[in-house]
């Protein structure tokens, strides 16, 4: 049983494979937090050794405050270790809830009312999130009586995977509205302060690098006011113990399932105490809740790891693989694509998509994908968007014709959209200036020459996605890129009231969010890809409508093997949209070795983003290679786990890493030289994650090896000598 409860205490015990997580209601009502950690062995339903553990608690966490004597309540409340904070009573750590109820009182009291506990998940209406029936839920009902709030807090116990998913509903018993101004999804906190943190951050182009840092007194947040997760700070955290490594060690991950504003905040206050809270970011939400209404905040999932910051990632990948990501791609090699951004930027017709398509086939490529300028007047990044009919001038006869020749050559057809777009040069935007994000009579900043469509609107959407489905419908498109080009400014709808404002981000959010069901509900067997000027929008709320998505605008493999090592902390190889792009790289101007590029792409998706037909006879059989490589190892990097072996230093200016088969019956381990330096000595790499008792054979040298020995021992890298070459070896067991 995952959830074990202790009616007489009122102790919760929450348990996954190898954590607990233990939660309690103290005498005055106040739900309180226990532990969370290694598994608790102390099991068998009535939990008899919870008298026990509560004795091991401070007195603040597990009494009441003596009936006769309420004049140390503040010093109680600043000391507890609370399920969700509340402000006002005296914990003056960042609240999870503020309300605005007209009078202008800010405190807020929610006492323990009852429990549920529900088999499987319920699904958050509107919202992205895991699921599973074999899971158990825990409902924790408390009520504010002044106010007449209802909360639910919600407790989702994934026992593989060892996560534990949270969420808050906030329900409106009261006869009049008020304004929720924050609502944070989840809190954590934490008695042992001595922590650190990890966070991870980028640019456009340079996306989620790890950032290791001391949790220190006060407090740390990282967050977006972007109106998407963003490029810079990803909703994501890790705390761990200072001394965890890569492979030991105890690290809480904490994921937001969420895409749009975030706020992801440590606090360690006087005592030590460190508070972890997740939410939408407080910055101009202020979410209207009318007598009889209830909100749903988005989930956050917490992974707990003893295995260091490498079991941290594989429980993610393993949840998010198993328990978030849908549709008919998520389990299946998806088709080898050729994208003809790189290769024709806007210079491009039917006759030139056509002969890429020839040559594409012929090598191993599966579909071809058309990227941005196929719409409307659009011949640069000026115009058009909003505008999604085909621009007859460079595809005479429209998309139809142009797929039907694609299909005809043997490759199945794609297209890149920017639904959430318009420029203000476009019929649509001509039609409807009052349908993007506006503040009344104020200019709108520009972004790629681009307003944002006021996607919350039922209407403003509504038409997007006829016009947008009907050319999937007609020209029987099998591949759908989302892409969105720009952060969110000047947030305000032409058609809220001055006291719905505050809801127009997060609406915006759930707009996109309904857009996308309806993609994956009317079209089950498209493969969608979401994108963000490269991967401004990576984020776990995604996932729920797209298997995958592009990772980064930055293609050079070099640049790659960090902005995919900082992903791949928290999402899955099968997401990273990774493709070979033409050399001297168009962004950074580096050349890199074909095999190391399709190396690269390989641990990702997995496509090509050049134009073939300038390609050399010898770099068309590297093609072809690639594309029998994809075939041969794809399988196991999509469902694989996955270990960090060698990030680059100074030190050890190489990058390893590698997928292991759940069985552990076979292994590929990348290899990449960032930078050979002169008089060093070779170089040795300890595989991870082998059958110790298996033996192996390795796909670059003869014999066979014992899983114990390779690990122990480990093994040279022969070749890869010069910058950026790289070397892919498959392991594979010989008999157990
Ligand atoms: C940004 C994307 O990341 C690119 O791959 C490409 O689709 C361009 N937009 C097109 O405008």
């Amino acid at each position: 049983m995952a959830i074990q409860i202790n009616e007489t205490y009122r102790v919760f015990k929450l348990d996954t494979k190898h954590s607990s997580y233990v939660l309690g209601v103290n005498g005055d009502g106040y739900a309180g937090h226990m532990y969370y950690g290694d598994r608790l062995t102390f099991d068998g339903g009535e939990m008899s050794d919870t008298g026990n553990m509560l004795s091991l608690l401070g007195a603040d966490q597990k009494n009441s405050i003596p009936a006769d004597s309420q004049r140390e309540k503040v010093n109680l409340h600043d000391t507890f270790l609370w399920e969700y904070g509340m402000p006002g009573y005296g914990d003056f750590r960042e609240p999870c809830l503020e309300v605005d109820a007209g009078s202008g009182e800010e405190a807020l009291e929610f006492l323990y009312k009852g429990y549920e506990v529900v088999k499987g998940k319920p699904a958050l209406e509107g919202l992205p999130s895991t699921f599973s029936d074999d899971c158990e839920t825990l409902v924790l009902h408390l009520s504010e009586s002044d106010l007449k709030l209802e909360l639910k807090l919600y407790y989702s116990v994934f026992e593989e995977e060892d996560a534990i998913t949270r969420t808050v509903v906030v329900e409106n018993h009261g006869g009049i509205s008020c304004h929720l101004e924050r609502v944070m999804s989840l809190c954590l906190d934490l008695r042992d302060g001595g922590l650190d943190l990890i966070t991870l951050h980028g640019a456009w182009g340079r996306e989620r690098n790890v950032y290791r840092r001391e949790v220190g007194e006060g407090k740390q947040s990282i967050g977006s006011i972007r109106g998407v997760s963003s490029h810079q700070e990803n909703p994501f955290m890790a705390l761990l113990e200072p001394d965890a490594t890569e492979d030991t060690g105890r690290v809480y991950g904490i994921n937001f399932v969420y895409s749009g504003n975030f706020l992801a905040q440590v606090e360690k206050n006087q005592f030590g105490h460190v508070r972890a809270v997740m939410g939408i970011h407080p910055y101009h939400f202020s979410w209207k809740l009318g007598a009889g209404e209830s909100f749903t905040a988005p989930e956050a999932v917490l992974v707990y790891s003893s295995q260091g910051i490498g079991g941290m990632t594989r429980n993610f990948h393993d949840l998010y693989r198993g328990h978030l990501i849908r549709g008919m791609y998520r389990d299946r090699k998806r088709p080898i694509l050729i994208n003809n951004w790189e290769a024709t930027y806007f210079d491009f017709n039917t006759e030139k998509l056509w002969s890429i398509a020839e040559e594409a086939a012929g090598l191993g490529i599966e579909m071809l994908v058309m990227d941005d300028g196929w719409f409307g007047k659009r011949n640069d990044d000026n115009s058009s968007l909003g505008d999604w009919f085909a621009n007859e001038e460079k595809l005479p006869g429209g998309v139809k014709r142009l797929a039907d020749g694609v299909r005809e050559r043997g490759l199945k057809f794609g297209i890149w959209v920017e639904p959430e777009m318009v420029n203000p040069d476009s019929d649509l935007y001509r039609e409807h200036p009052d349908w993007i994000l506006q503040y009344r009579d104020r200019e709108v900043s520009r972004s790629r020459n681009q307003y944002v469509l006021d996607i919350g609107r039922k209407e403003v959407r509504d038409e997007i996605y006829r016009r947008i489905s009907r050319v999937i419908k007609e020209a029987g498109i099998e591949y759908v890129k989302w892409d969105m080009n720009r952060s969110l400014t000047n947030v305000a709808s032409h058609t809220a009231p001055s006291d719905e404002q505050g809801m127009v981000y997060h609406r915006y959010v759930l707009g996109v969010y309904e857009m996308q069901e309806r993609l994956v509900t009317d079209f089950p067997e498209l493969l969608f890809e979401n994108c963000s000027s490269g991967g401004g929008r990576f984020d776990a709320g995604m996932l729920y409508y797209s298997p995958q998505i592009w990772c980064s605008d930055d293609t050079d493999a070099i640049e790659r093997l960090s902005i995919q090592r900082g992903t791949a902390m928290v999402y899955p190889l099968s997401t990273m949209g990774a493709h070979v792009s033409d050399c001297p790289n168009h962004a950074t101007h580096r050349t890199t070795p074909f095999d190391t590029r399709g190396q690269v792409a390989l641990c990702g998706t997995f496509g090509y983003e050049l134009d073939v037909t300038k390609l050399t006879a010898e770099e068309k059989e590297k093609i072809k290679e690639q594309t029998d490589m994809y075939h041969k190892y794809n399988d196991l990097i999509r469902s694989g786990d996955y270990y960090r072996i060698v990030v680059p230093s100074e030190k050890t200016p190489y990058d390893c890493y590698m997928v292991v088969a759940k069985d552990q019956s076979e292994a590929l381990l990348s290899f990449v030289r960032v930078m050979h330096r002169i008089n060093s000595w070779g170089v040795r790499i300890w595989p991870k994650g082998l059958d110790t008792a298996a033996e192996y054979r390795l796909s670059d040298r003869d014999g066979i090896y014992s899983g114990n020995m390779l690990m122990n021992v480990g093994i040279e890298i022969n070749g890869a000598q010069k910058d950026f070459e790289g070397k892919l070896i498959h392991f594979y067991k010989e008999r157990k």
